[in-house]
């Protein structure tokens, strides 16, 4: 079998279509969704994350704001910020871009969004919500993987996923959405012992360990959906997976390439979430 490739950043299209025409209809009645992406210091591939998220939101009409601050900034100067972008009724979706430099804490940062404009849905109420089923802000990320399993056409409810990875912005949260989807989910993680024996029996196969390369085609059932979330850079500069992508391609029956798999999606989602977050704001 060779596996079809999942083109996340043609999905990602025609989900940024679909989204452009409703941002249209909602200017037409004078809501103009926004944007502000707060970005700390100056780690290259967070600048160049930004920009992608920046060119999404002028893709689909999205008002967008980048607030640049050098990596001197304190934590009570972020926090100003932040107050200040929660108490501005054009601001819709706040983005404070990780990693942060050390002095600054994550967890204060995140939890003093506003969580009705927490479009990263990062802050604990809108994690705990979705932990509950609850409407809520979903994860870019987690949220961009579902979409991509359900447009491969793959019934979801019933098959067995195995999520490689436990972090807060993936593996967890994925997990979760994958297990509301009625899935029978199996968590591996870097002490599990014989990942082979758990990953050869997933009908879906989520890969989020960080490390390249790192699954190939001895861990893949065959026929598995199988979707690369890892973003690594090589010595030699190119960007690659967490899976080995050819041979992996042989047996799978759908697969993410990195990039333009998951990474489009990941935007995507945060632009939907943006447009969910105005029109709830605007009610
Ligand atoms: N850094 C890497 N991924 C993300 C993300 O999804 N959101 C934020 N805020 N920062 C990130």
């Amino acid at each position: 079998m060779t596996a079809t490739i999942l083109q996340g950043k043609e999905v990602a299209k025609s989900i940024r279509e679909e989204l452009a025409v409703e941002v249209a209809e909602l200017k037409k009645q004078g809501l103009v969704p926004g944007l502000t992406v707060v970005l700390v210091g100056d780690d290259p591939a967070s600048h160049s994350y930004v920009r992608g998220k920046s060119k999404g939101c002028e893709e689909v009409g999205i008002r967008s704001e980048l607030i640049l601050k050098e990596a001197s900034t304190t934590e009570e100067e972020l926090l100003g910020i932040i107050r200040d972008l929660n108490e501005n009724p054009n601001v819709h979706g706040i983005l404070v871009q990780l990693p942060l430099p050390a002095h600054i804490s994550e967890k204060a940062v995140i939890a003093a969004i506003h969580p009705e404009k927490d479009v990263d849905g990062f802050h604990p109420i809108n994690v705990g919500n979705m932990v509950l089923g609850n409407e809520t802000l979903l994860p870019c990320t987690p949220h961009g993987v579902i979409e991509l399993i359900k447009r491969t056409g793959t019934e979801i409810s019933g098959k067995h996923a195995v999520v490689i990875g436990r972090s807060n912005i993936v593996g967890k949260p994925v997990s979760l959405l994958l297990q509301q989807e009625n899935a029978t989910v199996t968590m591996c993680h870097s002490r599990t012992q014989n990942l082979e024996e758990f990953t050869t029996k997933a009908d879906i196969l989520v890969v989020a360990t960080g490390r390249a390369h790192m699954i190939g085609k001895e861990h893949v059932k065959p026929g598995a959906v199988v979707i690369d979330v890892g973003v690594n850079r090589i010595d030699s500069g190119k960007l690659v997976g967490d899976v080995k992508f050819d041979e992996v391609q042989e047996i799978a029956s759908f697969l993410t390439p990195v990039p333009g798999g998951v990474g489009p999606m990941t935007i995507t989602m945060l632009l939907k979430n943006t447009v969910v977050a105005a029109r709830k704001q605007a009610q």
